[in-house]
């Protein structure tokens, strides 16, 4: 079948348009499909009830119902062996400012705001009512936010070891497509074994080469704009790993100060795992040639795929903790196996072909994503392990990044240099000089370990089957042509998302992007609400033939200026969504009840994010690509270059409503009615 965006418009291509649409008829005969989507259906709306019922905040936040069964709830331990011995970077961090608390005020009269296109008119009164009380002169609010404020004169950061517990260590789903991100890298033109592990070798050498500037703290300082930002994620990149627990998980990092430090990488070729030595004896980065020459031994010792043990990685965080703290590590050889992967530098990843989907793109997502099912590259990884490699035989290239450590934009810095040096280093050389053999990382698996291995196969086929991606450039313009028109690229594509939206589904909806607040010391992200009383004026009008164009630019420049805004606000630290998370946790720490506010319907629409989206910009083509945050929901990434803009939509099979397809060609059209609007007015 045709690949439907290209056949309509000839602003999106695909790199690849072939093939057959991407759905469960490709799985299942028609009579199993009824079921298997009514399974999965019910399977995520459980879930996802679970998850509203935990978490009540949003997509990535707070499991208050049961903090509030521990009121003794103290932050973990987190990061271990992360600090930084003194130098450059740690006067830089010393420097920045701490993370403020908005005031409150402010904040719930936001709120009001904010949620006033999302609820009618009888919703909108009662949360007004239950915002007055809980913010009148010497209420609940007022006592919440005086506690917050004494926290964060306590801390560095009020909030970074509670956004980092609850965004991410508690969260008990799959981290694979639900909270790890995969980048695809423009597609290489390689073809092959010899060349992949060419290209391979080269890659290994291109990050070892960008480690060195970890290693020595020189890594350029990023800004936004003039303001310098907080690099603390670059330093918990490397060497680092999520080890699963029973209720919560934990990220180690095998940092300076951690005694003996990692001089390994592990390699996994045909679900087997092999220990590589990268430096010399002088801790000198091994040659790309060495490289080459040890992940030809790695090949010759694993033709033929074995047990994936690797695929309980893919497990709910619970199961998985289970089975690796009460099975797995008690036996000695595995644990030294786990620790050899825990502890090494990264991982990468020698697939196999990429599994064919409508476009070479999209597929790239889809093996980037998940490795293509247990019959593919799922067991080809290690997804607690947070920064793993791949490279293909058929020139697919990305990262694998487990989240709980860093945002896109770090990981994007690395993958530049990395590409950079691929396209710069010379040829691959053959060498005779053998450093030290791999060493095979071996796993003792009894039944029990067998059972879950298989269970896991099962439930991850079925969470590949449900993920409906689609990979597309917008062709016709860039961030130049809203620069042209003195607009804010960022917030422009907002707004064309927004009226996507609208096009397909008649509402706004609640949308996230993720607002940077590294200006602040250990800062991370805050939401940029895109979903605004102006977005959905400018919407309504776009739908309306009776509306005159000029009046259309006018609410077009007011919607993109508004988002404009708030987004500045928010990367300066004044964002509703943390303040009012701090709010609901230190309530949930001082043993009370979670406030009314909060169990408000209007909240649980105003934190039900349809649209989950994020820029996350590159140098190179490449994507980054996560999953939608609930199941009747969009997750949207999207990398603008000055001519083009390349977005990864991604959404769920089982949920009817939802359509990857369908959306990318609204955005298309959006865009382009977007621009033509402000061109046809320009002339008159
Ligand atoms: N007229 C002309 N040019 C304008 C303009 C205007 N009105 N407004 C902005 N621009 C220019 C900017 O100067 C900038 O120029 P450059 O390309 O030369 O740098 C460019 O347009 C882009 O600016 P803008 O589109 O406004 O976005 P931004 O780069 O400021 O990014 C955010 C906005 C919110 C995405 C960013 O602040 C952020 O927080 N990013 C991190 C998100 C994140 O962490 N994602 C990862 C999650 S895993």
């Amino acid at each position: 079948m045709a690949f439907s965006v290209t056949t309509r418009s000839h602003s999106y291509e695909s790199y690849d348009a072939e093939d057959s649409v991407f759905e469960l008829s490709d799985f299942a005969d028609s009579s199993d499909q009824t079921c298997m989507r009514q399974d999965l259906v019910d399977q995520k709306s459980r879930r996802h009830k679970r998850f509203v019922r935990r978490h009540s905040y949003s997509p990535y936040e707070v499991k208050v119902k049961t903090l509030a069964h521990h009121h003794q709830w103290k932050a973990p331990e987190f990061f271990r062996g992360a600090k930084l011995p003194p130098g450059r970077m740690v006067a830089h961090q010393s420097s920045l400012p701490h993370l403020p608390v908005p005031d409150l005020v402010q904040t719930l009269q936001k709120y009001l705001k904010v949620v006033r296109p999302l609820v009618d008119d009888i919703g909108f009164q009662k949360t007004k009512q239950l915002v007055e009380e809980f913010g009148k002169p010497g209420g609940l609010g007022e006592s919440l936010q005086s506690k917050l404020q004494s926290r964060a004169q306590e801390r560095q950061n009020w909030l970074d070891d509670w956004w980092l517990h609850t965004a991410y260590l508690d969260y008990r789903e799959p981290v694979v497509i639900n909270a790890s991100p995969g980048i695809v890298c423009p597609p290489q033109d390689f073809n092959g074994k010899k060349e992949q592990l060419q290209f391979a070798a080269k890659l290994v050498a291109g990050v070892l080469d960008y480690k060195v500037q970890i290693d020595d703290q020189s890594v350029p300082i990023d800004k936004l704009r003039t303001r310098p930002l907080c690099m603390d994620q670059y330093y918990k990149l490397f060497s680092a790993c999520r080890l699963p627990g029973e209720q919560r998980d934990q990220v180690v990092v095998y940092g300076p100060d951690c005694g003996v430090r990692p001089r390994h990488i592990v390699v996994v070729h045909n679900n087997q795992f092999f220990s590589l030595d990268v430096y010399d004896n002088n801790w000198k980065p091994l040659s790309q040639d060495h490289i080459h020459a040890q992940l030809k031994r790695v090949v010759c010792q694993s033709k033929h795929p074995s047990v994936p043990v690797g695929i309980l990685t893919t497990e709910n965080r619970d199961t998985w903790g289970r089975v690796y703290n009460q099975a797995l590590k008690k036996d000695k050889t595995n644990k030294l196996s786990l620790e050899a992967i825990n502890r090494s530098i990264f991982m990468l990843c020698l697939d196999q072909e990429t599994v064919r989907e409508k476009d070479r793109w999209t597929s790239m997502g889809h093996q980037l994503m998940h490795g293509g099912g247990s019959q593919h590259n799922s067991g080809n990884r290690w997804f607690d392990k947070t920064l793993q490699f791949t490279v293909g035989t058929d020139g697919a290239v990305g990262i694998v990044y487990e989240h709980s450590p860093a945002e896109g934009p770090p990981i994007i810095a690395l993958l530049d240099h990395m590409l950079d040096y691929c396209s710069q280093s010379p040829a691959v050389k053959e060498t005779s000089v053998h450093p030290k053999e791999p060493q095979r990382l071996h796993f003792s698996l009894n039944n029990s370990v067998l059972e879950a291995i298989d269970n896991a196969k099962k439930s991850l086929d079925m969470q590949v089957r449900d993920l409906d991606l689609h990979l597309v450039t917008f062709k016709t313009y860039g961030k130049d042509f809203p620069k042209s028109q003195r607009l804010s690229p960022d917030s422009y594509i907002q707004i064309a998302m927004q009226l996507a939206y609208y096009k397909v589904n008649k509402v706004a909806c609640a949308t996230y992007e993720s607002g940077s607040t590294r200006m602040f010391h250990l800062g991370r992200t805050d939401t940029i609400r895109s979903a605004s009383v102006e977005s959905l004026k400018f919407c309504q009008a776009m739908q309306d033939s009776s509306i005159q164009p000029s009046e259309k630019v006018a609410l077009l420049r007011r919607a993109v200026e508004g988002h404009k805004k708030y987004a500045q606000e928010t990367v300066s630290g004044q964002g509703i969504d943390r303040h009012l998370l701090g709010l609901k946790l230190i309530a949930v720490e001082a043993g009370l009840d979670v406030p009314d506010l909060f169990e408000d319907s209007t909240y649980g629409q105003a934190v039900h994010f349809k649209l989950s989206t994020s820029q996350v910009p590159s140098k190179y083509d490449s994507l980054l690509c996560f999953g939608p945050v609930v199941p009747d929901g969009y997750g949207i990434c999207y990398n603008p270059a000055e001519d083009h803009i390349n977005f990864c939509i991604s959404a769920f099979n089982s949920h009817r409503e939802t359509d990857t397809v369908k959306l990318a060609t609204a955005l298309n059209q959006s865009l382009l009615d977007m621009q033509e609007l402000l061109q046809t007015q320009a002339k008159l």
